[in-house]
C-alpha cells in the first residue's frame, strides 16, 4: 500500500499512515467476512513485510490456504510463509503459472502492490486487473491498494469510514 504524497489540509504524514493502514485492515476484515461461504485460497500479492498476510492469517486460521506472493523475501521472520506458500518472482510470471495450476481456486485476494515507483505501480496495476480472472472463483472478492479493471467483476461499497479512493474493492460474478 503506498500512496505518495497524498495528503489533506491539516493533515500530518502520520495522520495520513495511521488512516492508510485503518483502511486496509477495515477492508481485510470485509474481505474475509464476504467470502465466508466462498469456498477457496486465499492469495496476498505483495507479501512485503508481512503484516498483511499477518492478518489474512489472524483472519482465516486454518480454514484456508494463503499464497504470498513477491519478488524477494523481507518479511519480518514471524511472517515467513512456508516454501510451499510462498511463490517468488515477478507477479507476470508467477501469477498466470498460478492460474495455470490453481485455476478459479481464488476465493479472496489482496493486491498490495504499489511501491515508491508510481509508473510501475501503475503499469502493474493495469496488467493485474485481467491477470486475475483465471485464478478467481466465483463470488471471490479481491481489495487493492490501487483502482483495477477486473473483466467481468464489479466494484463493492468499502466499508464505513473508509474513504473513497484509499483502497478498492470488487466480487466476482457468483455464477
Ligand atoms: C507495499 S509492499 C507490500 C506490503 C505488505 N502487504 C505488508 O503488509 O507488509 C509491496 C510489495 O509488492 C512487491 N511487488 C511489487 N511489484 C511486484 C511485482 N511486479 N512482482 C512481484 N512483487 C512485486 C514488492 O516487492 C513489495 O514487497
Amino acid at each position: 500500500m503506498h500512496e505518495p504524497g497524498r495528503r489533506g489540509v491539516g493533515v500530518s504524514r502520520l495522520d495520513s499512515f495511521v488512516r492508510r493502514l485503518e483502511a486496509q485492515r477495515a477492508c481485510l476484515d470485509f474481505g474475509a467476512r464476504a467470502v465466508r461461504n466462498v469456498p477457496g485460497h486465499v492469495l496476498e500479492l505483495g507479501l512485503g513485510n508481512g503484516r498483511t498476510y499477518d492478518h489474512l492469517r489472524e483472519l482465516v486460521g486454518e480454514s484456508r490456504e494463503i499464497f504470498a506472493f513477491d519478488r524477494q523475501l523481507t518479511a519480518h521472520p514471524a511472517c515467513i510463509p512456508d516454501p510451499a506458500h510462498f511463490v517468488q518472482g515477478e507477479l507476470s510470471d508467477t501469477l498466470p503459472r498460478f492460474g495455470r495450476t490453481h485455476p478459479r481456486a481464488a476465493a479472496l485476494v489482496h493486491a498490495d502492490t504499489g511501491t515508491g515507483d508510481l509508473e510501475a505501480t501503475r503499469a502493474l496495476a493495469a496488467w493485474l486487473g485481467p491477470a486475475l480472472v483465471p485464478v478467481l472463483a466465483a463470488g471471490a472478492v479481491i481489495m487493492s491498494d490501487q483502482p483495477l479493471a477486473v473483466p467481468g467483476c464489479t466494484a463493492v461499497a468499502l466499508p464505513a469510514g473508509v474513504a473513497h479512493g484509499r483502497y478498492f474493492l470488487y466480487r466476482s460474478p457468483r455464477m
